[in-house]
């Protein structure tokens, strides 16, 4: 009963949150907890118990529990300095740029800021109908009429007619969320933009033009965007010359990589898990994945599913040798081990 709750509530998280409920309903699930059962009660499990037992750990293995690393906890603070500053701020607003290679974490660190924010927001005015945060992702080929229906599109406005171009849309969001009070405006994916170089000035202007008719803080991201038209440019350049400049990257071989595999292995439900076992395969772990954040998450994840489904419980270097992981890593892997 108790476990076909969690398998329910972990479904309920499966939204895109590039909606208001979805986005909502991301604030409001707490970081997933699975409680192990202890080895009798386990032991003692039906065959059906024991399907929906190992089907809820699956699940749990399958989410994402976020360990804040150094870069969450900077573009946090920075974030959440910068929207107590803004909030006061009358001219120009300042904003944060978060650039970096694919799956590096950079939407999983402005998700963890926009959550941050919400929560707080809601702690100091319980009940009130404000949009604390909106996040909206750039569309592919994006112009800038579609990257304007997609803040439509995240609050719910009704479609909007063929006549009305970029601007006109830009208004109703902007006085929808003036009205809600909305403090931090994240836009993710901004490498989707199409920035040949004349339409990389409109969406500088676009963008500028959000910044100035809406009294929040901009939050930018996506794969090496600070070189992109975007921040290029007359217009451009004035937008990034208001923003402070946050990169992510591989995790170098180091403290801090050995922390972040030590926060994946508290996650493990299994059985048969050593603790510090994974923490021991540290080095391996980097030589697989290049030192990918990413990849190291799916690595381990993985692993453990199949460590749930072949009965094994436990996730060893045996067992992770037989994962695949994605293309950019087996192929860093092989550079690393082909140079030695
Ligand atoms: N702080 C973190 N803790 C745990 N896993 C993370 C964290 N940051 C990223 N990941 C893992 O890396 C994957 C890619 O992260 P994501 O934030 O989507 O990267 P990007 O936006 O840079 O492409 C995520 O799906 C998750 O598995
Ligand atoms: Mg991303």
């Amino acid at each position: 009963m108790a476990i076909l709750t969690q398998v329910r509530q972990l479904e309920d998280r499966r939204q895109p949150t590039t909606t208001l409920e979805g986005w909502r309903r991301f604030i409001d699930t707490d970081p997933a907890e699975f409680e192990l059962l202890p080895d009798d009660d386990w032991a003692a499990l039906s065959d059906h118990e024991r399907v929906d037992y190992n089907e809820a750990r699956i699940a749990h293995h399958a989410e994402l529990v976020v360990v804040t690393t150094s870069a969450i906890q900077e573009i946090t603070n920075e974030g959440r300095l910068l929207t107590l500053m803004n909030q006061r701020e009358n001219g120009a607003r300042r904003g944060l740029i978060v650039s970096g290679g694919a799956a590096t974490g950079k939407t999983t660190a402005i998700k963890q800021l926009g959550r941050f924010h919400e929560l707080r927001t809601r702690r100091r005015l319980p009940g009130s109908d404000r949009i604390p945060v909106v996040y909206v992702t750039a569309p592919p080929k994006g112009s800038p009429r579609k990257l304007a229906m997609e803040f439509a599109r995240f609050l719910g406005l009704p479609p909007v007619s063929s006549r009305a171009n970029a601007t006109d849309i830009a208004d109703a969001v902007c006085q929808i969320l003036i009205d809600a009070r909305c403090d931090i405006v994240v836009v993710d994916e901004l490498h989707n933009i199409n920035m040949a170089t004349t339409a990389g000035e409109d969406h500088s202007d676009h963008m500028k033009y959000f910044t100035e008719h809406l009294p929040a803080t901009f939050i930018y991201a996506g794969i090496e965007v600070e070189r992109s038209g975007l921040f290029t440019g007359v217009r451009g350049k004035q937008l990034a010359g208001r923003c402070a400049l946050i990169s992510t990257g591989p995790f170098p071989y180091h403290d801090e990589w050995r922390q972040l595999v030590a926060g994946m292995e508290t996650t493990l439900r299994l059985h048969r898990h050593d603790p510090g076992s994974l923490v021991a395969l540290a080095k391996y772990l980097h030589q697989r994945t290049g030192g990918m954040i990413g990849s190291l998450s799916h690595l381990i994840r993985a692993s453990a599913i199949r460590a749930i489904l072949s009965g094994t419980e436990a996730v060893t270097e045996n067992l992770m040798d037989k994962v695949r992981i994605d293309h950019a890593a087996e192929s860093s892997a092989r550079r690393a081990s082909s140079g030695r």
